[in-house]
Formats: C-alpha cells, sequence, structure tokens
C-alpha cells in the first residue's frame, strides 16, 4: 500500500464515522496496520493541514481538512475506472503541469495519470501565451491520454473535455458557463477556464495527448488578467475544489468512453448547444490570416464553419475567436 493509499484509507475511515472519534485501535484493526503505523500516519496527515485533536481513551477526531487537491482527498469518493484512478501527482507550485504531464507520458505513465497543482509558475496558455496561476484558489490539472485516434481528430477531443468540464461546473454551482469555441470556458463574457491540449504524434497517429485545463475556482478577481472571473466570484461562494475536480473527472471520463466507441458526434449536438459563438459574427486570428462571417455550425470533427464575407464556407480547425456582433 503506497503512503497516499494509506492516507485515503485512514481519511476514509474518519468519514464513515462521520463526527465520531475513532480509537487507533480500530483503525489499526480496519486497515490491517501497526498502531505505530497509524499514529505515524496522523502525523503525516497533520504535516499536510488537517486539524486532527487525540483524545486519551476516545481516539482521533478531524476538526479541519486543508483546501488542497491532494491525489488522496480527489480519490476519495471518486467513481471513475481510469481517469484519476491511476496516479495523481501533486505540487504546491510547479512551472506548468502540462509539462510534467508531457515528462511523464513520455516516461510511459499509464492512461488517466494526473498532475495537479496549486499554483505554476509557467503556466502555459495557448499560441504562446501564459496562463495566471496563482496559489490556492484554481484549479491546474494536466491528465495523460493515450487515444487511439488520428491527429486530425485532437482538436475533438479538447471539445469532448470542454462539455465535460462544462457539465461539471453547471452540476456543482448552477452556473451556465458557455464554450467559446475551441478552448475556452465563459460566464457571459468573462473567461474562467482554458483548456491546452498537447501532444506527442507520429505523421498518421497520436502516441499521446496532455489536457491541460485551468480553472479560475476561488481565485480573487483582483489577481486574474483582465477579462476573467472566478466561480467564487460569479456565486458569491467558495467552492469545494476538490469536489469540483471529482465531478469534472467523472464527467471527463464519461464523454471520453462515448467519444472512443462513437468518435465526436457523440458530443456533437451538445457541443453546438453550449457554443456562445454559433449564429454570431466572428473574427478568428488562425495561424497567419483572419477570418471573418458568421460562425453556422460545429461539423463532425469539431471544425468551426464560418460563412465569410464572399458566402463561402470556410472550415477552421483552431484559432483565436472574438464575436464581433450579435
Ligand atoms: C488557454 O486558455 O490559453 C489555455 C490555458 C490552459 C491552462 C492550463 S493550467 C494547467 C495546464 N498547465 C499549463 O501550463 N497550462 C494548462
Amino acid at each position: 500500500m503506497t503512503e497516499s493509499d494509506l492516507k485515503q484509507k485512514i481519511l476514509l475511515f474518519f468519514r464513515k464515522n462521520k463526527e465520531q472519534y475513532v480509537s487507533g485501535e480500530d483503525i489499526s484493526r480496519s486497515l490491517e496496520v501497526s498502531r505505530a503505523y497509524v499514529w505515524k500516519y496522523m502525523s503525516k496527515l497533520r504535516d499536510d493541514g488537517y486539524a486532527i485533536d487525540a483524545v486519551p481513551r476516545l481516539g482521533y477526531k478531524i476538526r479541519s481538512v486543508p483546501d488542497k487537491l491532494f491525489g488522496y482527498e480527489i480519490k476519495n469518493g471518486l467513481k471513475t475506472r481510469v481517469i484519476g484512478k491511476k496516479e495523481i501527482y501533486h505540487y504546491e507550485a510547479i512551472d506548468s503541469t502540462n509539462n510534467r504531464a508531457y515528462e511523464l507520458a513520455e516516461e510511459l505513465a499509464p492512461e488517466g495519470t494526473i498532475v495537479v497543482a496549486e499554483s505554476q509558475t509557467h503556466g502555459k496558455g495557448r499560441i504562446g501565451r501564459k496562463w495566471v496561476s496563482p496559489k490556492s484558489g484554481g484549479i491546474y490539472m494536466s491528465l495523460i491520454l493515450r487515444p487511439d485516434v488520428e491527429t486530425d481528430e485532437v482538436p475533438s477531443v479538447t471539445l469532448v473535455a470542454a462539455v465535460a468540464i462544462i457539465r461539471a461546473i453547471k452540476d456543482i454551482t448552477g452556473i451556465d458557463v458557455r464554450m467559446k469555441w475551441p478552448n475556452d470556458i465563459l460566464c457571459g463574457k468573462k473567461k474562467v477556464c482554458g483548456i491546452l491540449t498537447e501532444i506527442k504524434a507520429q505523421p498518421d497517429r497520436v502516441d499521446f495527448l496532455i489536457l491541460g485545463a485551468g480553472i479560475n475556482v476561488n481565485t480573487p478577481v483582483g489577481k486574474l488578467p483582465a477579462g476573467s472571473t472566478s466561480l467564487k466570484d460569479e456565486t458569491g461562494y467558495s467552492i469545494n475544489r476538490a469536489q469540483l475536480m471529482r465531478q469534472i473527472l467523472e464527467e471527463l471520463e464519461n464523454n471520453y468512453k462515448k467519444f472512443q466507441k462513437k468518435g465526436f458526434t457523440i458530443v456533437r449536438s451538445e457541443c453546438k448547444r453550449l457554443s456562445s459563438v454559433l449564429g454570431k459574427n466572428v473574427r478568428i486570428k488562425a495561424h497567419h490570416h483572419i477570418i471573418e462571417g458568421k460562425a453556422i455550425d460545429i461539423d463532425k470533427k469539431g471544425a468551426l464553419i464560418v460563412w465569410d464575407g464572399n458566402c463561402e464556407r470556410r472550415r477552421v480547425f483552431s484559432g483565436d475567436v472574438s464575436v464581433v456582433s450579435q
């Protein structure tokens, strides 16, 4: 049993015995480890920030839980089979969770492995931008996937993930967030989440894909770039980040499984329904050119279909979209 597994089991035992003291003896019997081990792990949990009372003859009781995205907290009650069920690497601070996940994937870490951090020093956004990632408040996570897809299907995996994250945010907060194709999640006109997908691929197929998501959960808006918001700012209360992350992983696994079986078509209509750009006049900065026109569809491969000024249908696979008028 790893250190993380044992911490998870101890916390589960506490949660089953809500509000009550649990004796070291009961824990040691139930988890089949020595009393000395229980004692050692209580002290490790305290080091992680858990306030644990110890009363002679009564036992231990958890008084407060730290607001951290420890793997064993996220795994507690997580109803998935693969995503998040492998190793969850947790960092207080890291340059970029996507970089770390990429390294791990190159070292053959399995699909479902996650890297999560409380802050990033060089959080990466799309097109070489930076992702502002202040301490404790956001979710900065990267997931390793190994889908059996060709490279032209990668953009649709980003959309599959965006739909999952939108659903999870809606479930937990009730906020009606929308997708700004292809990778932004907005509350009204303000950005609350960005997705950065990176791949290692052969000419025809993908070796692995790193799905990175940055979510402004409880982050004070003053620490975010202009045009951004946080879920706390929108709802007026703090969101339990571990709970939100569990919901995201569950929705992600659900969508990803469907995608693997049936392809992007399975989430296409939901993707269109959640889009904030369809039906609007848009301006898209794509590579070295600009496309202007009306966004009319998201096609079977996840490309945005735009009627341009010459009434020609353009298929756009990636780019920076801004809405120019309703
Ligand atoms: C964007 O909107 O431009 C994409 C932002 C993606 C940010 C996330 S935070 C976790 C992961 N690690 C990174 O360095 N970037 C992604």
